[in-house]
């Protein structure tokens, strides 16, 4: 594959075709917040915090960087004052859902977010789907996944396949950055415990 060469942050990067404007971020070490990304899984592009400000050939936009594809000659600002607004904006949106979320609080401190500036619909979780992609797309268990659509849409663990899998896994819950994950899986065992072993390893259902 040949070298696409752009710039990020005044910096001349040699990336490779196909790649994405964080991985080539990432390559020389400029770091971009992410919230749904995660390197073993597919690009999803769904909390937009990684957004950045693209220059192309005069034009500009401001894309995901997690989803966008280099391409030779553009000039990418990873922070810039409409860059930072963009995120202060998504992570007050997302503060009134989580409002206790460390890495939310982390975040918001960075960019000034405001976790009081909009009305409170604490859900937990921020539906950035890494439990639900980590299960499907690595793990291959599809023991967690999302039911409902819109403001009532949440994660709930499938408790026939759960019972089964999550008890020596547990893969997803670092990844989850609220507490969402966790308190989903403990009311799902509290309503249907799995059976266990006496060396505490889980039998199948
Ligand atoms: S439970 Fe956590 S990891 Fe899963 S979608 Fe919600 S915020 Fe993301
Ligand atoms: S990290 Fe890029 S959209 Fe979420």
């Amino acid at each position: 594959m040949s070298d696409v060469i752009l710039q990020i942050d005044g910096r001349e990067v040699a990336a490779k075709e196909g790649m994405t404007v964080l991985e080539a971020a990432q390559s020389v070490g400029i770091t971009i917040p992410t919230l749904c990304h995660h390197e073993k899984l597919e690009p999803f592009g769904g909390c937009r915090l990684c957004t950045v400000e693209v220059d192309d050939r005069g034009w500009t936009s401001y894309v995901a960087s997690c989803v966008y594809p280099v391409k030779k000659n553009i000039s990418v600002k990873t922070r810039s004052e409409k860059v930072d607004r963009i995120r202060k904006t998504i992570l007050e949106l997302l503060l009134a859902h989580a409002p206790d979320a460390f890495d939310l609080q982390d975040l918001a401190k960075e960019y000034g977010a405001n976790k009081d500036r909009f009305e409170k619909h604490a859900s937990f979780c921020i539906h950035c789907g890494l439990c639900v992609r980590y299960c499907a797309e690595v793990k291959k268990a599809y023991a967690v996944g999302f039911v409902d659509r819109g403001i009532r849409k949440e994660i709930s663990f499938i408790p026939e396949i759960s019972a089964r899998e999550c008890w020596n896994c547990k893969e997803c819950f670092p990844l989850c950055p609220t507490e969402a994950l966790q308190a989903a899986y403990v009311l799902t065992n509290a309503l249907h415990p799995p059976k266990t072993k006496g060396d505490g390893k889980t039998l199948e259902k």
